[in-house]
């Protein structure tokens, strides 16, 4: 790995002057001073009561001793008031990106790969998915394949609500209305729901009822669990085709009311062992730590009139998980709002025995809002479902782009994917962001059919061209060629952040530089028409690795090339 390489030669020029450092080589602050930097020579200026100049000036004139220095760099200089400039020979920069060419994955594979368990979806049953269920499904995706690019072993789970409250209250409007179990159909479902959630929130009442049913269903209700199941067909059925348009997709498709037949076990045991604290009439755990700054309530593991919530079904899932696969790390991708809840559950399974805390990350992420700033809503209303937004992401895209509505419905598809992908994955993914059907459709900008474009415009140079024996011969023939190689070798950096931080938003970074870089090399230069055949020869190579990076990068972003645009 570039960064590394270069750390070990300048630890050995930092210690043949005299300091003793495991130092950290960047990429430059200031592109056009140098390419990458080195600024320990301040840290070390404390430790040896010394400047950072003498320090910097000193491993300079060591590095100026050091035979090989030159297959690295053309230019290392210190600068005021201590910094380390390192400018890289082109041939470096060569030997780097054909590294990344030959090696499998680029070179990003562990050698220490884990399994980790992602817990991604978490739809809930007969309530139709909208655009807020659209994060956890494709940033839970994302991340489970930029791990599994990283060589590690991922198992995934969409965790269906499948056994809440919404059930009991389906369950109700069907009977009052007297609607046969093979009368259920998703137009049924999507009217009734909204109905009785509407209805529940005036009613306490029939709230109440509604609770019971889910109680008693819970609690093996045979003539509900027979509604349940078809209910739970029908609305998984339809999930599982909005999540296929989304090439989102699950070793397993569990839900919470697979948890239930671990409860009274659990329960029983963990009273056992005196890790139930009773309360009211209620078994809790108390997970608030003297470190705390905010409070942090006790878990409910089993309320006073016999139900378990949440939090117990989710200790129940670890429990499950645990006993089938060997895992080293569990990740849950939900909002923000979530956060208090994964905190208790985590706290608990320590308590438990069901791991250590730190085997546990909540990866939260913000609302998606509108144009107003308030959470997105179709055109369609108050009813953002996915459908609907999918359908006038398109309408918007081809209004924008000439001779679009003629393109195979296949590609539009795949425009409408990477338009809210890269959309969605640009932003930090903790922060709300705003869903501006316009702007992430444009051609321009930091956009999915950019990144698009800018792919199939550098292939279709490939596709008109003899790429047998293509090699990097020589060195970058001119600026915009230079930038471009320099810019791909930053895939360690913005990869390795994005697994280290679970953040799809790194790679989106990386891409958006490369096509940059990757336009103005092809727009400053002419590629097809060069003369001088090794120059040519290496500008097509130069290509072939930019597509092959940005296809397999756009791949763990879950964004598919179109065949034309
Ligand atoms: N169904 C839940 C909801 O809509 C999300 C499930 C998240 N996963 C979990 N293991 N709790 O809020």
């Amino acid at each position: 790995m570039i960064t590394q390489d270069l750390q070990k030669l300048l630890n050995i020029a930092f210690k043949n002057a005299g300091y003793e450092c495991e130092c950290t080589v960047i990429e430059s602050n200031r592109p056009e001073l140098c390419d990458y930097q080195c600024d320990d020579a301040f840290k070390l200026a404390k430790t040896y009561r010394t400047s950072p100049m003498n320090i910097a000036n000193a491993v300079i004139a060591e590095l100026d001793k050091m035979t090989d220095v030159g297959e690295y760099f053309t230019r290392f200089e210190f600068v005021t008031p201590g910094f380390i400039n390192l400018t890289l020979s082109d041939s470096f920069i060569n030997k780097c990106l054909v590294d990344i060419d030959s090696s499998e994955n680029f070179g990003l594979k562990t050698d220490a790969p884990k399994t980790y368990f992602l817990d991604y979806g978490g739809p809930n049953i007969a309530k139709p998915l909208h655009v807020g269920h659209l994060r956890s499904a494709i940033v839970g995706e994302s991340v489970k394949r930029i791990l599994t690019f990283a060589g590690h072993k991922t198992i995934s789970d969409v965790h269906l609500g499948d056994y809440g409250l919404q059930i009991g209250q389906v369950i109700y409007g069907l009977k009052e209305k007297n609607i046969s179990i093979d009368e259920i159909s998703l137009e049924v479902l999507e009217k009734l729901y909204p109905e009785m959630s509407a209805r529940c929130k005036e009613d306490e009442e029939l709230k109440e009822k509604c609770a019971t049913i889910t109680k008693d269903l819970q609690e093996g209700n045979e003539e509900y669990a027979k509604y349940w199941k078809v209910i739970c067909e029908i609305s998984g059925n339809d999930i599982k085709r909005l999540y296929k348009y989304l090439d989102v997709s699950f070793d397993m498709w569990e839900g919470e009311s697979g948890a239930y037949k671990y409860l009274p076990t659990l329960f029983e045991k963990y009273k056992a062992e005196n890790k139930l604290l009773q309360s009211q009439g209620a078994y809790v755990i108390p997970v608030a730590k003297e470190t705390d700054t905010t409070e942090i309530p006790p878990l409910i593991f089993r309320k006073s009139n016999g139900a378990y919530l949440y939090g117990s079904t989710d200790i129940a899932t670890v429990y499950e998980r645990r006993e089938n696969f060997d895992i080293d790390h569990f990740l849950y991708f939900t909002d923000l709002r979530q956060g208090l809840h994964f905190e208790q559950v985590f706290r608990s399974c320590e308590i438990l025995g069901l791991g250590k805390r730190e085997d546990f990350t909540h990866c939260p992420f913000g609302t998606v809002n509108g144009t107003d700033g308030k959470p997105f809503k179709t055109r369609a209303g108050d009813n953002p479902k996915l459908d609907s937004l999918f359908n006038q992401v398109k309408e918007t895209l081809i209004a924008n782009k000439e001779g679009l509505e003629d393109s195979k419905p296949e590609d539009l598809d795949i425009l409408v994917n990477a338009i809210i992908k890269f959309a969605d994955f640009q932003n930090n993914r903790e922060r709300d962001y705003i869903f501006d059907i316009e702007k992430f459709s444009k051609i321009s900008g930091k956009t999915g059919p950019y990144i698009l474009y800018t792919y199939l415009r550098l292939n279709k140079i490939l596709e008109s061209e003899n790429l047998d024996n293509l090699k990097l011969n020589n060195l970058a023939k001119t600026k915009t060629d230079r930038d471009l190689r320099l810019s791909l070798l930053s895939i360690y950096k913005y990869f390795n952040k994005a697994l280290e931080e679970k953040m799809p938003s790194y790679i989106c970074e990386y891409i958006y530089n490369v096509c940059n870089f990757a336009n103005s090399f092809y727009e400053n230069n002419r590629i097809r028409s060069e003369e001088n055949l090794e120059v040519k020869n290496d500008w097509l190579y130069l290509i072939s690795i930019t597509t092959k990076i940005l296809k397999n990068m756009l791949k763990v972003l879950i964004i598919d090339i179109p065949s034309v645009m």
